[in-house]
């Protein structure tokens, strides 16, 4: 088409923004570019059909001529298709799937103490706690372990005073549960307690601890039979046996030690269990009359059990871990294990 009147030249005017509506990315641009704006482009020609013009209409044509070149080349230079250029780059589409991340996972000692607690809380027990820093009152006295008794020895305690101390077990939350609730109690005491121990592949100066405690009328030594072994059969095996075995803590009595028949050889012998089908798991025992009378409890009316188990020894049983020195250095190589 010749553009040569003031008329075709609105035609034209319609043409290019039509085409410059349509511009989504730089090469859309620059074809456009090149077919108005460039130095052989439809808006410089138009100047070639000035001389064959009557002067008269030269002059208005040259006018809107130059006009709707102005009008295009500053459209132009406003670059509007650039943000429709990200609209129509399929460089974000959210329909992707995400980039995959590595997710975390729960230290071994916060599952095992996890899977405790939710077996034991099932059966009824709540959860109580109590400081890690304790006074000798609670941490030795009032669960029959007066001054120079010879149990103290066995504790190797760290002392951060004359009368405070680093609980060396959970057992003064039974005394701290004992002081504020009446019976009938029923409570466990995850934490962690401190030992002055060389540190070993089996030993270390801190770990963690449940204790469990149970006070009413009529709680009878069979009541800490059934109790340990529903509990043992939903944690190891629905199967396991137990075995219980006399043993001595001030602030029971009697007092027993209990062995769970061995999980992974299931009591035929193995490294686990060092050939004996025995794992020794708690220490457990009708709560001393005396720990009663020190807080206040009638010893005529009320009996109880209180168990206490160690969860890092748990814990390196069922994984088959060698080194409890592992589960304290947060190397991420082997908590990505669990
Ligand atoms: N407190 C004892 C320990 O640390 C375990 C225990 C708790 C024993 C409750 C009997 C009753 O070894």
């Amino acid at each position: 088409m010749e553009y040569n009147t003031v008329e075709s030249l609105e035609t034209l005017r319609g043409e290019a923004f039509s085409e410059f509506g349509a511009i989504v990315s730089d090469t859309d641009a620059e074809n456009f570019r090149l077919k108005y704006l460039g130095k052989k482009g439809v808006l410089r020609d138009l100047v070639k059909s000035l001389s064959s013009m009557p002067e008269e209409e030269r002059k208005t044509f040259g006018a809107a001529a130059n006009a709707l070149r102005r009008e295009v080349e500053e459209r132009f230079a406003e670059a509007p298709w650039q943000n429709k250029a990200e609209a129509a780059d399929p460089g974000f589409d959210p329909t992707l799937p995400g980039y995959p991340f590595q997710a975390g996972s729960l230290h071994p000692l916060a599952k095992i103490r996890g899977e405790l607690v939710e077996i034991l809380v099932d059966m009824g027990f709540s959860v109580a706690y109590g400081p890690d820093v304790e006074s000798d009152y609670y941490n030795f006295q009032a669960l029959n372990m007066p001054p120079l008794h010879p149990a103290r020895d066995m504790q190797d305690t760290f002392y951060i005073g004359e009368k405070s101390v680093l609980r060396t077990h959970t057992s003064p939350v039974q005394i701290r549960v004992m002081e504020a609730q009446k019976p009938p109690i029923r409570i466990i005491a995850p934490g962690r307690v401190y030992r002055n121990e060389a540190i070993s592949a089996r030993s270390y100066c801190m770990f963690h601890q449940v204790e469990g405690l149970y006070v009413d009328e009529n709680v009878s030594f069979a009541d800490l039979k059934g109790t340990l072994l529903a509990f043992s059969r939903r944690f190891f095996d629905k199967n396991t046996k137990i075995k219980i075995r006399p043993s001595f803590f001030p602030f029971t009595e009697p007092s027993v030690e209990v062995d769970v028949e061995c999980f992974l050889c299931k009591g035929k012998g193995c490294n686990i269990c060092k050939h004996s089908g025995w794992l020794e798991i708690l220490g457990a025992g009708m709560v001393h009359p005396n720990v009663f009378k020190a807080c206040g409890i009638d010893t005529e009316k009320y009996t109880g059990f209180a168990f206490g188990m160690g969860i890092e020894r748990i814990a390196l049983l069922k994984y088959g871990i060698d080194d409890i020195r592992l589960l304290y250095e947060n190397d991420v190589r082997f908590l990505r294990q669990f």
